[in-house]
């Protein structure tokens, strides 16, 4: 019987919040991950806690907004593990002093 290949997935901005679930996700569906956000400490932790729960983690600090960092991710996302199936861009920022501020000014309530 043929064993199944492990698949391999891409999350950025998976140091925390919503990147940092969808890869704890990934991960109990049985994906190979391949992480990315700026902060290397942050990312690390991240790396060892999904790590500590079984899953194969390569973490590669990244900045996506810098077109040669993100092609040196995708390089070494592709050689983890000889392939990738998968890519689930969240990096980003959340702001909730932002939302509050707006409500605060009222642009919530017109
Ligand atoms: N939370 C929500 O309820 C919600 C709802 C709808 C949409 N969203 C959107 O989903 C995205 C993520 O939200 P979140 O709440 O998970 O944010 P978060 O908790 O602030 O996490 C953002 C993640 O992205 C990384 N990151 C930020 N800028 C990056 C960059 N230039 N390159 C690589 N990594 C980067 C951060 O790490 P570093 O800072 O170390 O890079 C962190 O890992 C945002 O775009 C947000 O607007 C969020």
């Amino acid at each position: 019987m043929e064993v199944p290949t492990p698949r391999t997935a891409l999350v950025t901005g998976a140091s925390r919040g919503l990147g940092l679930l969808v890869a704890r996700e990934l991960a109990r569906r049985g994906y190979s991950l391949v992480l990315c956000a700026r902060t290397a400490d942050d990312l690390y932790a991240a790396r060892d806690d999904l790590t500590a729960r079984g899953a194969d983690v390569l973490a590669v600090p990244c900045d996506v907004r810098n077109a040669q960092e993100v092609e040196y991710l995708v390089a070494r996302a592709i050689g983890h593990r000889g392939g990738l199936d998968l890519v689930v861009n969240v990096a980003g920022s959340t702001s909730w002093s932002t939302w509050r501020a707006s409500s605060r000014s009222g642009r919530w309530s017109r």
